[in-house]
């Protein structure tokens, strides 16, 4: 596309029914929000948006999980996840969540469009049924065998191991996610969007059109889709959670969460023009927006099929004129998980490095997962900070702020005379600022944000070959020169982070006590002006950037990945029982009450025993019991008990013990009574 008017943005809609970590971050928000903020300091118009994918089955899955409605998922989790955004300087024009009213509105709109069009078919077809949970079983309820790839734990609406999307009628095996049955089949009717009538359609648009500049991995899975021939999909479900489906026919039955979760990108911009008094609809159609949406790689048929398929239905919106998705981060060589929490989450990350938040996003861009899948490591987080974002960056900045401030008091030096190595530094600059904007534009992050610190190494090493600490000594103008060059690179460097660092950014602007230029430094300025910052300007004092991250911080957090794998290990464990099976009709055998001592003495020339008088409601019993060594007489007195009554009689030290009290050993060794006190049951209860 030619230079567009206006940018949207958009970022996947995260499912509300958990927090977001490392994983989401590097895939998704942090390039989008990049993106996002370099076009700004440009100047474009640039509209950016998410919110919370409220709907769906995860929400309903981990509701009934806990045993509350899944608004009471959402609602919390919506809150969680905006915050984190928030903290990690994700800057979002509207954050918006599919529960709103806004968005119920305009997807039920856009169902309806399409309805009276005449673009989708109805149809009556068996779909799989769990009769335990009266429950139709789609997408996320259901798993089994992929019929492509073989991955045995595929979803009902798609395989995460091989991408392709399926529907729950395809899984080979399938097994109900709610009760583990064998689901059966039962009629029922849904509305279909007929993908096959898109075919030769998307297959211009894609292959024609998006070939050279979508990324390889994106063009590659809609290519083989595409060839693989396209069906008719499925865009209602029985479920109660969801936005209704709003015709006739259509009571009892929701829209399917990905038809409903991408309109939320629609929704979104709406919610944010009426709230900043604009007009959404250049955003989503004028054909001079470029619409770029970023995602994860599991997201793909949905933002490049699908979607665009029913953007083209409906008739009156623009197309993705990029989709850049990511492939996924591992943690520490393995695959993130939720469940089996092997993940870096961003709260527990705030709260282990309080006000450290670029130095996530700077180790993730290192490592984004832009053409494969790649891994995260503390190993390597620790290495990004203290070898280049210490070294090199707070290095670099930290020594032309002090030596500006010990030498002309803050004041810009004159510039003086150039030599060579200054014009050639000055060129230098501008020419790495070009090529972070072509990477930027091509959606090279790694690449952008690698050349934004060699910004910094070029100024360290322009600093070690000029050496002003030993020239100020002896040739005070050419200090000057070099200082005022420094300051120049300093200047370039704190546009040329925002994207990447926007809260080191915002110190480094601040030391640079931009507030007081003419007018704010722009990233245009930096490839045009003659200068950045003016001879004679006072800037402030140096803040600290950056600090060192010691090993022992590194290996807390290597420990608390240990914790979970062990955690996890210990779950999947079988307990072997140390004692032969027994029936339930053996257990049944045993007659267990509940009592209270009443008295209790020692027996005489015994270490270990007691002699117990015990009611158990209606009769008294006497018991010889073990427990001289943990409990004197007196302070057993009144304790409830549980009690095995009965054991044959048997006689101990001359006494007929009538029965045994359950007992066993706390972490100190110690017998402690397994007790019914906290039932607060009358004594003579059965236990059982
Ligand atoms: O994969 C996910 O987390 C989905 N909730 C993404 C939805 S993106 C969009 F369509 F809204
Ligand atoms: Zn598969």
């Amino acid at each position: 596309m030619n230079q567009p008017k206006r940018y949207t943005i958009t970022a996947a809609l995260p499912y509300t029914n958990g927090p977001i970590h490392i994983g989401h971050l590097a895939g998704v928000y942090i390039p989008a929000d990049i993106y996002s903020r370099y076009l700004k300091l440009k100047g474009e118009d640039v509209l950016f948006v998410c919110g919370s994918d409220e709907h769906g089955v995860p929400i309903t899955i981990k509701a009934k999980k806990e045993g509350v409605s899944p608004q009471d998922i959402v609602d919390k989790y919506h809150q969680v996840i905006k915050d984190s955004f928030s903290e990690f300087g994700i800057q979002f024009d509207n954050y918006s969540r599919t529960s709103a009213k806004i968005h119920h509105e305009t997807a039920s709109d856009f169902f309806k469009s399409m309805h009276e069009n005449n673009k989708f078919i109805e149809e009556v077809s068996e779909q799989l049924y769990d009769q335990e949970a009266n429950q139709f079983l789609a997408d996320r309820f259901v798993t089994g065998t992929c019929p492509k790839c073989g991955y045995e734990e595929a979803y009902g609406d798609q395989c995460e191991n091989c991408g392709i999307s399926l529907s729950a009628n395809d899984l080979i095996n399938p097994v109900s996610a709610i009760t583990g049955n064998k689901p059966e089949k039962k009629e029922t009717k849904h509305w279909y969007l007929p993908l096959n009538e898109y075919d030769s359609w998307l297959k211009d648009w894609i292959v024609e059109e998006h070939k050279m500049d979508w990324k390889p991995n994106v063009y590659g899975q809609c290519k083989s889709w595409i060839d693989d021939g396209l069906r008719p999909r499925a865009v209602t479900r029985d479920l109660d959670w969801g936005i209704p489906v709003p015709v006739k026919g259509g009571e009892g039955k929701v829209l399917y969460v990905w038809f409903d979760a991408p309109i939320g990108y629609i929704s979104a911009s709406k919610e944010w023009a009426s709230e900043n008094n604009k007009n959404w609809e250049p955003y989503w159609k004028d054909k001079e927006t470029k619409l770029v949406h970023f995602i994860g790689k599991d997201n793909i048929v949905f933002h490049c099929i699908i979607f665009p398929a029913m953007l083209k239905a409906e008739g009156s919106y623009i197309l993705p004129d990029n989709v850049p998705a990511n492939e996924f981060l591992n943690l520490e060589g393995k695959k993130l998980s939720t469940s089996k929490n092997w993940a870096v989450w961003l709260p527990d990350y705030l709260k282990d490095f309080p006000n450290q938040q670029d130095v996530l996003r700077y180790a993730l861009t290192a490592n984004a997962p832009e053409t494969k899948d790649n891994d995260f490591t503390w190993k390597d987080f620790q290495t990004r900070n203290n070898s280049e974002l210490v070294g090199i960056f707070g290095n670099f900045v930290n020594r032309v702020i002090v030596l500006t401030n010990k030498y002309y008091q803050g004041v810009v030096p004159p510039k003086n005379n150039f030599e060579a190595v200054d014009i050639n530094i000055l060129q230098e600059v501008k020419k790495i600022t070009s090529t972070i904007s072509n990477s930027l534009e091509k959606y090279r992050f790694r690449e952008a944000q690698a050349e934004m610190m060699n910004l910094a190494r070029l100024g360290n090493k322009y600093l070690a070959d000029e050496e002003p600490w030993k020239k100020v000594k002896i040739d005070e103008k050419r200090t000057e020169t070099i200082m005022y060059v420094a300051l120049q690179v300093v200047s370039a460097l704190a546009i040329t982070a925002e994207p990447f660092l926007p809260f080191t950014s915002n110190k480094l602007r601040k030391m640079l006590n931009e507030s007081k230029l003419s007018s704010k430094i722009l990233w245009n300025d930096l490839a045009h002006a003659e200068e950045l910052i003016p001879v004679g300007h006072q800037i402030s004092q140096a803040e600290l950037l950056f600090v060192k991250i010691e090993d022992e911080t590194i290996e807390k957090q290597l420990a608390k990945l240990e914790a979970s794998k062990l955690a996890n290990a210990n779950a999947n464990k079988e307990v072997e029982p140390q004692k032969e099976l027994i029936s339930f009709e053996d257990f049944t055998k045993l007659d267990i009450r509940s009592g209270t001592i009443i008295e209790a003495k020692k027996i005489a020339k015994t270490k270990k025993l007691l002699e117990l008088s015990v009611d158990i409601g209606l009769a008294k019993r006497t018991i010889v019991s073990g427990i001289a060594e943990d409990y004197k007489p007196e302070e057993i007195i009144g304790k409830k008990v549980a009690v095995i009554i009965n054991l044959k009689p048997v006689k101990l030290r001359g006494v007929l013990s009538e029965g045994m009290i359950l007992m066993t050993k706390n972490d100190e060794d110690k017998l402690v009574f397994i007790s019914p006190e906290s039932l607060d049951v009358k004594s003579g209860t059965t236990i059982s």
